[in-house]
């Protein structure tokens, strides 16, 4: 029987690169320069499964297509608010992600932008390599201790409550969330974690309110101007999740006018484009989305990706079917 056509759109991790050309007709994207909509349209009517990954745009466009040859998209990555779930069922076509796997590497990022923003740790960094650093001094750089404060989650889905054991074990925290969800209470109490009632109370109470809910539209700017007002001035916001979910202006003028302390991103809107006012708070640490990057969970992504193109040629329900 000959093998399945699968387009892979950027580079993955070498073994799982290496196990699909052994399963598949494999077409691996070895330049790892994004595809346009219009070629991953094409990939669609040419290929059995196409694995699409988050820093591609399967919108409606690309996913306008009539009885496409390829029934499955089998995403990299946990987050698929990248893909239009809807047009992809118009289409016709499945859709997976890969989650789990990266829950904990996910989480220790946002405990490392935590950390980061209340110490400063970005701005003495800078300090140092530019020479500037005039040695010890009480008063120097101060920052702001988070053991013994208040962890706020918003949204407490699996990387939320990997967060949230970090921030209590590790450091002391008071757990509260919310979640439109339901949370079952043998997971809450995992961290004695409370729940609030709305958004509202969460950013009021917490020291440090961490972002894990989901992108797209639903979320679309959710931390807002009006919303960062309800802050404590002290208190930092560390965002793991997706950059659309914080309106970046509203951000960098709360962080500018001392609205909150400070700020711990890995995703932005539109990345890897930043509003550049960003780039002018010191008290925003900036990172390039590397909440899953380490070598063994982006192998176990890859791995994740596997079994669902697996289940998904032996006529079973791929495990992450997300749509
Ligand atoms: C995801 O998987 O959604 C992350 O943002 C990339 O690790």
């Amino acid at each position: 029987m000959s093998k399945k056509k699968v387009l892979v759109t950027r580079r993955w991790p070498t073994v799982v690169e290496e196990k699909l050309k052994a399963l598949y007709d494999v077409t691996l994207n070895e330049s790892d320069i994004p595809m346009t909509g219009a070629e991953i349209r094409e990939a669609l009517l040419a290929y059995d499964a196409v694995c699409p990954t988050v820093s591609d745009k399967v919108d409606a466009a690309a996913l306008d297509v009539t009885n496409p040859r390829a029934k499955m998209l089998a995403s990299y990555g946990v987050g698929y608010s990248h893909i239009d779930t809807e047009a992809a069922k118009k289409a016709g076509i499945q859709v997976s992600n890969t989650p789990e796997v990266l829950s904990e590497c996910t989480a220790d990022l946002a405990i490392t932008l935590m950390l980061m923003a209340a110490r400063r740790a970005g701005e003495g960094e800078r300090e140092v390599r530019a020479h500037k650093w005039t040695g010890w001094r009480p008063t120097h750089m101060i920052g702001t201790k988070v053991s013994g404060g208040v962890f706020g989650v918003l949204g407490f889905g699996r990387i939320g409550r990997e967060a949230a054991k970090r921030a209590h074990f590790g450091f002391g925290m008071k757990v509260i969330y919310f979640d439109p969800f339901p949370v079952k209470p043998e997971l809450a109490a995992e961290t004695g974690a409370e729940k609030r009632d709305t958004i509202e109370d969460v950013l009021r109470e917490a020291d440090v309110v961490s972002l894990h809910m989901p992108g797209g539209k639903e979320n679309y700017h959710l931390i807002s101007t009006d919303r960062l007002k309800l802050m404590k001035p002290t208190s930092i916001l560390v965002n793991t999740a997706r950059g659309e979910v914080v309106d970046g202006v509203a951000l960098a003028n709360a962080l500018k006018a001392g609205v909150i302390k400070g700020a711990g991103l890995d995703v932005f809107e539109g990345e890897p484009r930043i509003v550049t006012d960003l780039y002018e708070c010191e008290n925003a640490v900036l990172l390039p989305h590397l909440g899953s990057a380490t070598a063994s969970t982006r192998e176990a992504m890859g791995w994740r990706v596997l079994s669902n193109l697996e289940a998904f040629f032996d006529g079973r329900t791929p495990p992450d079917r997300v749509a």
